[in-house]
């Protein structure tokens, strides 16, 4: 068996099966087990909040009988459900989430994603994405209101000529000003996404464009 080619293969296929599942799964779950991990209310932070109440005063009737009042505690309940609505809507087939350090994407989307910032119960598992056909998601808090957010998941073409996104009109209750228990946990979800850096990153400015300009390879 071992000399000849279909052997050495077996063996050498096997091997190193056992090398990956070694070293990228049991030494990572050996070594990050005890790592702390944040709650969803312990990720509720104050610009999540001001958007959370901001949905209970413009949809009061609509917010009143899915959360009752913009407390803490229901603000991570929405999180937590607008979480699983935009794994369950397969959001992630077109969004990522992770700004990545090439590419001028911090020009486009913001601060590069650290990985202290996946660390907490929302982000597991991360939802990374699997394609781009819509913009990264990672910084998408604070940068439109919630009634565009509102519009545009009931019909995107309508604030977004051309849009490719597919209507979401299963997040009301008839008009896009009726948004339903789903539809108010998403807004909060996608308005918490980048809430805890410290600022808004400022998109008209972010990135001085010398840098832009600048060869990557210089
Ligand atoms: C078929 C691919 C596709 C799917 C599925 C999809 N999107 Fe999009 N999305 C896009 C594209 C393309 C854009 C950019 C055009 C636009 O604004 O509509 C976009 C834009 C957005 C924006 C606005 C970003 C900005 O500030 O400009 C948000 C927020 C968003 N999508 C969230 C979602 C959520 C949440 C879901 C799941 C419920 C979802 N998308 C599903 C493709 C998609």
């Amino acid at each position: 068996m071992f000399e000849n080619k279909s052997g050495i293969l077996l063996i050498g296929g096997l091997g190193f099966f056992l090398f990956s599942f070694l070293s990228n799964g049991l030494v990572p779950i050996l070594m990050y087990r005890d790592l702390p991990e944040q709650t969803a209310e312990e990720v509720v932070n104050e610009n999540i909040l001001y958007q959370f109440e901001d949905l209970s005063v413009r949809y009061p009737e609509s917010f009143q009988a899915a959360f009752g009042e913009p407390t803490l505690a229901n603000c991570a309940e929405a999180l937590r459900v607008g979480r699983k609505i935009y794994i369950g809507e397969g959001c992630w087939h077109c969004h990522s989430q992770f700004v990545r350090p090439v590419s001028n994407e911090s020009a486009r989307w913001g601060p590069v994603s650290k990985t202290q910032e996946y660390q907490n119960e929302l982000q597991r598992p991360v939802m990374f994405g699997t394609r781009r056909v819509g913009p990264d998601l990672s910084r998408e808090g604070g940068r439109r209101g919630n009634d565009w957010h509102a519009v545009h998941f009931f019909d995107p073409k309508s604030v977004s000529t051309g849009s490719p996104m597919p209507r979401y009109t299963w997040f009301y209750d008839g008009a896009p000003d009726k948004p339903t228990r789903r539809g108010l946990a998403l807004i909060t979800y996608v308005q918490w996404l980048g809430s805890w850096l410290e600022s808004y990153p400022d998109y008209e400015d972010y990135v001085p464009i010398e840098t832009m300009m600048e060869n990557p390879l210089d």
